[in-house]
This record gives C-alpha cells, sequence and structure tokens, in this order.
C-alpha cells in the first residue's frame, strides 16, 4: 500500500505514429518518424511511444527496429496483447510495453483493455515481458473493476483513458466532461493506494492536459495526434515546449 504520493515531476512521452500514417500516405520514406523522435527527445519529451498495430497502418516493425537504436529516451511499445506482438516486444526489450486493445475497423484506439474480463490471460501474457525487464502498462477505462484487475494481474503500470474526457470537452458537454474528470481522478486514487504507477493518454491538447496534469497521482501522459499536427503549424519543439509549460503550470 502506497500512502504518500510522491512528488516528482510529471513525465511527458511523446507518441510519434502520427508521422508514420503521413509517410504511409505517400508510400515513400519520408517524414520519418524516427527523426521526428530524435527531434521530440531534443526538445525535451521524456519518452517516446509508438505502437505497431497489426494492420502496420502507421508504425511498421522497420520503425520500432530504427527507434530501438537511434533512441536515448526510453521507448514505450504500445501493443495488442497477440502472440506475434508478445515475440516482437521480446526481441527488443522496450523499457515498457503498453498493452491496448486493438479492433481493425477503428480509426485510433477506442476503449480500453477489458483486463477484468481476461485477467487470466493478461497475467500469463504479462509474465515473460515483465521477465524480460519491460515495465508492462494497461490501457484501461478509470473504472474501479478494470482497475482491481490490473493490480490482480501484477501490472506496475496502468494508463487511464482520456479519450471521453476530451471528446466531452470538445463537443462542449461540460457537465458530462467534469463527470468523466471526477472518474479519473477518482481512478488515479485508486490505481495508486493499490500500488500501480498512474499514467494518462489519448486525444489530450493544450486545452485538455491542465486538470489532467493536475492529477497528483500521475507520473506520465502520453500525447501524439494533437502534437503532430500542431508542428504542422509552430513546428514540432514548439508544440513540445508549450506542452510542457501547461502541464508544469498545473501542477506548480
Ligand atoms: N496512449 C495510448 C495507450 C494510445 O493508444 C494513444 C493513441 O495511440 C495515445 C496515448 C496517444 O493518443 P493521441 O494520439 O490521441 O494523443
Amino acid at each position: 500500500m502506497v500512502d504518500r504520493v510522491q512528488e516528482t515531476r510529471l513525465r511527458l512521452g511523446v507518441n510519434i505514429d502520427h508521422v508514420a500514417t503521413l509517410r504511409n500516405a505517400r508510400g515513400g520514406t519520408a517524414p520519418d518518424p524516427v527523426r521526428a523522435a530524435l527531434l521530440a527527445e531534443a526538445a525535451g519529451a521524456d519518452g517516446i511511444t509508438a505502437h505497431l498495430r497489426e494492420d502496420r497502418r502507421h508504425i511498421v516493425d522497420d520503425d520500432i527496429a530504427r527507434l530501438m537504436e537511434a533512441l536515448r529516451l526510453p521507448l514505450n511499445f504500445e501493443m495488442a496483447a497477440t502472440a506475434e506482438m508478445q515475440r516482437i516486444a521480446l526481441r527488443h526489450r522496450p523499457h515498457a510495453v503498453c498493452l491496448v486493445p486493438e479492433r481493425r475497423e477503428e480509426r485510433t484506439t477506442e476503449g480500453g483493455l477489458n483486463v477484468a474480463g481476461d485477467d487470466r490471460r493478461l497475467a500469463d501474457f504479462i509474465a515473460p515481458l515483465a521477465e524480460a525487464g519491460c515495465r508492462v502498462s494497461l490501457f484501461i477505462e478509470a473504472d474501479e473493476a478494470q482497475i482491481e484487475a490490473a493490480a490482480r494481474v501484477g501490472a506496475p503500470v496502468v494508463e487511464l483513458h482520456t479519450g471521453t474526457y476530451c471528446d466531452l470537452h470538445a463537443s462542449g458537454r461540460l457537465d458530462a466532461r467534469d463527470a468523466e474528470l471526477r472518474r479519473l481522478y477518482t481512478g488515479a486514487v485508486l490505481a495508486h493506494q493499490l500500488g500501480i504507477e498512474v499514467h494518462a493518454g489519448h486525444g489530450l491538447d493544450f486545452e485538455t492536459v491542465g486538470p489532467i496534469a493536475a492529477m497528483p497521482e500521475l507520473r506520465e501522459v502520453n500525447i501524439g495526434h494533437f502534437l503532430i499536427g500542431e508542428a504542422v503549424f509552430i513546428g514540432l519543439d514548439a508544440a513540445i515546449a508549450e506542452m510542457r509549460r501547461r502541464m508544469d503550470a498545473a501542477r506548480s
């Protein structure tokens, strides 16, 4: 049982998937997500996140190999809990593995992992990754049953899904947004009490990051789509610097 929230700087993980989306739209080699990762590293990111989807629609296998080679920052490797992805993770041994649900027809990761309904299988799935030294996190909704299941399967980290909160903010449904924010806060407290490190991500932007960054239990946020989009207008380094500034302001 952890009884005190550690006063630590919130880490910013930058997700570079959508640089690969742009590259793949033309089928060539540019823009290169590894170059974006190195730029993010230089701009003050604390980690790089990349999702190797089963359909390889953005990041491809060679990107993961090149990221492992080029990065000094820890790589957070997002993947579905499949045998193929487990083999790839065990080959590369990234710093972190974040397990996410994946459906081919979805545009992006919708909803969290159903840990409560799949805990035996997930416990077996996680064990060799943990033995290989990867820090496993589970991408889940801020739901009590899911958080308790994450503790049961022995996950050291959960990433709370902020997508609903961000969608409600964008659509102006502010009462519902605030209720979702309260759910995220309650979830973060519960996970922390259970000894699980708390991360958050999905859909965050300059407007929505503040209330999330202010959660005292939070140790890391992972942000991709907005930062890559904003980079078109102000540059990736400026977008990361502004996100960092807003995170720090929310926590001070
Ligand atoms: N965290 C997880 C687990 C994700 O699946 C994603 C999307 O790939 C993100 C964070 C980043 O979300 P976004 O690109 O909307 O910032």
